[in-house]
């Protein structure tokens, strides 16, 4: 059965390679690493949340509050054996349950327009498109941004 809860400094091995084997390729030439989770784990403001099977993470989500009550959503990821049996959904409404616990107001996200499973997701989840940025982090790559308000 997966279980979704808050993620702690020992699962950062597993979310590193999570994010390093599915979006690592956005990232070039950085490297995501256990270090570099452990230190946005600790950044004010910043959250992850996790997706265990037993005790294997199979998935996770991050937050970051980038200004009083303006927060990113970012690296949702599954793994692709568990794919469409809706745990990135879950992934997310935890998410924005802990935020609108937490008193924000909006929630943006940032994805590759050519990305099909998580615009549905965040389509799905009430988010709205906001903006489309050409090129943006990256030559070649377009990027749209959605927002919701909670
Ligand atoms: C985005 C991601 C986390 C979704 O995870 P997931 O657990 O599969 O998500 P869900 O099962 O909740 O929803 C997947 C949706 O994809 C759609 N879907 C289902 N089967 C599909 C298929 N064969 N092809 C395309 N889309 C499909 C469905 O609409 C489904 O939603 P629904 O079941 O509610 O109708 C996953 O695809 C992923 O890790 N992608 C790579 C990382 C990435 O690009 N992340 C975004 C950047 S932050």
């Amino acid at each position: 059965m997966i279980k979704i809860s808050k993620a702690g400094s020992k699962d950062s091995d597993k979310i590193a390679g999570l994010i390093q084997n599915h979006l690592g390729r956005d990232y070039k030439p950085l490297r995501i690493t256990k270090e570099i989770i452990e230190e946005k784990m600790k950044e004010r403001g910043n959250g992850f949340f996790v997706a265990k099977d037993g005790n294997r993470v199979v998935g996770t989500i991050r937050y970051s509050v980038k200004d009083l009550d303006l927060v990113d959503l970012r690296w949702l990821v599954v793994e692709d054996v568990h794919r469409y049996k809706g745990i990135g959904t879950e992934l997310l409404n935890t998410a924005l349950k802990e935020l609108k616990k937490r008193r924000m107001r909006k929630v943006v996200a940032r994805i590759m327009s050519d990305s099909k499973e998580p615009i549905t997701v965040f389509l799905k989840g009430g988010f709205q498109i906001e903006g489309y940025f050409r090129e943006h982090y990256r030559k070649g790559t377009d990027i749209i941004q959605f927002s919701r308000f909670i």
